[in-house]
Formats: C-alpha cells, structure tokens, sequence
C-alpha cells in the first residue's frame, strides 16, 4: 500500500486523513532538548547525521505521523555558499550580512556539498531508520527556503519582523538583489535533488516571509525563482511531490498555483478556509492551517478548531498539519490529543 501521505499528493483521498506537524521535531519535545544539550548546539544536531535522524524520528516514535521532516533549518545553505552562520540559544539565527558584490564574489557554489554532504547521510541514514524501526507508512520529506525568503536572513544577518533593510535593497540595487536571488535558486535546485537521490520522497519549499514581498515585485522575487527551483528539481526527478507554503500570501497564493508548478500548497493560519477550498484545493491538494496558539491551548480550543479544518477540507486531497510552527511551549499531550481527534475523524 503506498503511503498515505504520498497518495494524497498523488492527487487521492484516503481512509483517513494524514498528519504530520511542521516544527514536529524540536524543543518542546524532551527528548530533542537533552540531545541538543548533549550535542552542544543547533548546528552539532543538525550537521551530525547520526544526531539529527534520532531527532528527526523522536516524534514519529511519539506520535507515528504520516510523514517525517528532515531535520535541519533553511539558512544551512547560506553557510555552505561561505556565509558565516550561528544560532544563538534564545536569539535565533546570526548571520554576516550580504549586501556588496564584494560579499558576494567571497561566496562559492562549487563546494556547496562540503557542508550539505552530512544533511544527505541524515537523509537516507532517517529512511533507514524508519524502515527498522517499523514506520513503513511514514514518508520522509526534503526541504529548502524559497529565494526570498533565505535573502531575506542573508541580506538581513538576523531574523526581524519586517525586513525592512532588505525590501529597501530590492528596491534600490535589484540587479545585486537578483544576483543573490539567483544564487540561492541555484545552489536550491542542486540541494533539493541530491536530498532527492538520498532518499527523500517529498519535498517543500518554505517561503515563510512572501507576504512581505511588495506586491508589484511578488513576480519577480518570489514566483520566478520557485518556478525555475521546481523546473530544475522536476528536470532530475520528474515525479517528486514538492509542496510550496507561501506563508502571509493570501489570495496571491492562487497565482502562486498557477504559475510555479508546485504539487501542493502549505495554508497559513491566516488563510481564509473556504476561500481555500474553492479556489486551491479545487486545483491541488493543501495542507495545513490550525493555529499553532490552539495547539497550545489544548482542550475544546483544539478540539473544535482541528474539527472545522477537518470538515472543511476532508473531501478532497488534504494533509492535517498547523499553520505554522509547533510553539516551544506546547505540552507534548497536547499533540497527543491532536493525533487522536486526527485519527477518530470520520467523515
Ligand atoms: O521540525 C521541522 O520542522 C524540521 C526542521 C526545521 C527547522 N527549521 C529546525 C529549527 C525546519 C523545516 C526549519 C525551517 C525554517 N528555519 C524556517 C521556515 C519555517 C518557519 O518557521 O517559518 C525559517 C524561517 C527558519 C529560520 C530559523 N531557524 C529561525 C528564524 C530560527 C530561530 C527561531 C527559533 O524558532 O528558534 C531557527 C532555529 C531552528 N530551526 C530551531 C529548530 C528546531 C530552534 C533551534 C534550537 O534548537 O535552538
């Protein structure tokens, strides 16, 4: 039987409807915090592929998701260009910002594998697991940053609530901007397709920040760059799912359907469900949308929420799943309760 998680993005409805959780690796979950101590940082996880396939199965052990996620971060690609990167415990991501063509020239494609090698061994070092360990129904899924959004920290050096800086910069150096746009695409293409031959069975592109890109420049930043990443991954492997997550661009995500070729499409918690259903899932299969707050709040909050995506979604090809990230703070019974109501649905 193929995976459910697979089959819905083949474009079928299942028996019931498949999970997993974006963040379902991570600090809420004990387990990743003692490993993460022990390791001694962000990057020691996920640079380590024995380390970062044990984080990425704790939760499937926990909770046996349809799907695993691949565990690494976005901006690990920036640092195998040659960009300096540090997570700070409690501050984020760190980065030597970008922004001349000095900076740029010091970056280089060709050696790009030196530092992403160790994330293809936690690739197919996970698929291994999985299939040890018993989790034949559960798919690993690949990621990447979409352009904009990994220009955003690399022109940034930080996250920040509007970046602010790096629109400024679009708008007045486009042409530098564009190197820097292309680089990321390109450098994306090569490492989602060797994340591919290792062993991932879906992909997804998280374009966390496109609904900051300004509307007259949403072509150029955001959907060029994902079409030609989606092109050149499906050049080398033709029926990879790769499901896109333009997170904040409400309507605009329905010409980000049309015009980016992607398989799926991740929804907001923001997203407007019905408007969804009629103008999204009636194309491609979606994904997502409960509130990570009501994930945290647990009880009848959850309950009723999870029931209405649940309701309005389950007739057509959908993936249970938040509308962003699990919050740190999130009691792991409270994700137990989530899989429960997940599994108990019945149309
Ligand atoms: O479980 C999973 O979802 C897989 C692993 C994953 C991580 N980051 C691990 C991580 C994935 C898919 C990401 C994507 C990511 N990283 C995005 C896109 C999705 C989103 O959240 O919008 C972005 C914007 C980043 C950049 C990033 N990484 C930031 C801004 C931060 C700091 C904020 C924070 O949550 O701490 C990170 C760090 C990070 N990436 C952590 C994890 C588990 C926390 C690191 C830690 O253990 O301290």
């Amino acid at each position: 039987m193929a995976k459910r998680i697979l089959s819905v993005l083949n474009g079928d409805v299942t028996d019931r409807v498949p999970f997993w959780f974006m963040r379902q690796a991570g600090r809420y979950l004990p387990e990743y915090r003692d490993l993460r101590a022990q390791a001694g940082g962000f990057l020691n996880l996920a640079y380590n592929p024995e380390n970062a396939s044990e984080v990425t199965v704790q939760p499937i052990r926990r909770y046996g998701m349809d799907a695993a996620i691949l565990f690494s971060d976005i901006l690990v690609i920036l640092h195998a260009l040659g960009q300096n990167l540090e997570f700070v415990a409690g501050e984020g991501p760190k980065l030597a910002p970008i922004r001349t063509q000095d900076d740029i020239d010091n970056l280089s494609i060709e050696q790009i594998d030196q530092t992403l090698s160790p994330v293809y061994e936690t690739v197919s070092l996970t698929r291994q697991k999985l299939e040890r360990e018993g989790f034949d129904q559960t798919a690993l899924i690949g990621f990447a940053g979409s352009p904009w959004t990994v220009a955003c920290y690399m022109v940034q050096g930080s996250g920040s609530r509007d970046f602010a800086l790096v629109k400024d910069f679009a708008k007045a150096q486009p042409e530098q901007f564009q190197k820097i746009i292309d680089l990321i695409a390109q450098a994306t293409i090569h490492y989602l397709s060797s994340q591919v031959q290792a062993g991932a069975e879906a992909l997804k592109l998280f374009d966390s920040w496109s609904g900051l890109c300004p509307e007259e420049e949403f072509t150029r930043w955001v959907i060029e760059p994902t079409k030609k990443i989606i092109a050149g991954v499906k050049e080398k492997h033709p029926h990879i799912p790769i499901i896109g997550f333009p997170r904040g661009a409400a309507e605009r995500s329905k010409i980000y359907l049309d015009q980016t070729g992607i398989s799926a499409i991740g929804l907001d918690t923001d997203m407007n469900r019905q408007w969804a259903k009629d103008h999204l899932q009636t194309h491609i299969p979606v994904q997502g949308n409960l509130d990570p707050e009501a994930l945290l709040a647990g009880g009848a909050i959850l309950e009723n929420q999870a029931l209405e995506i649940l309701e309005t979604f389950h007739d057509k090809p959908f993936i249970f799943n938040l509308g962003h990230g699990v919050i740190k703070e999130t009691p792991p019974e409270h994700v137990d309760q989530l899989c429960q109501i997940i599994r108990d649905f019945k149309a």
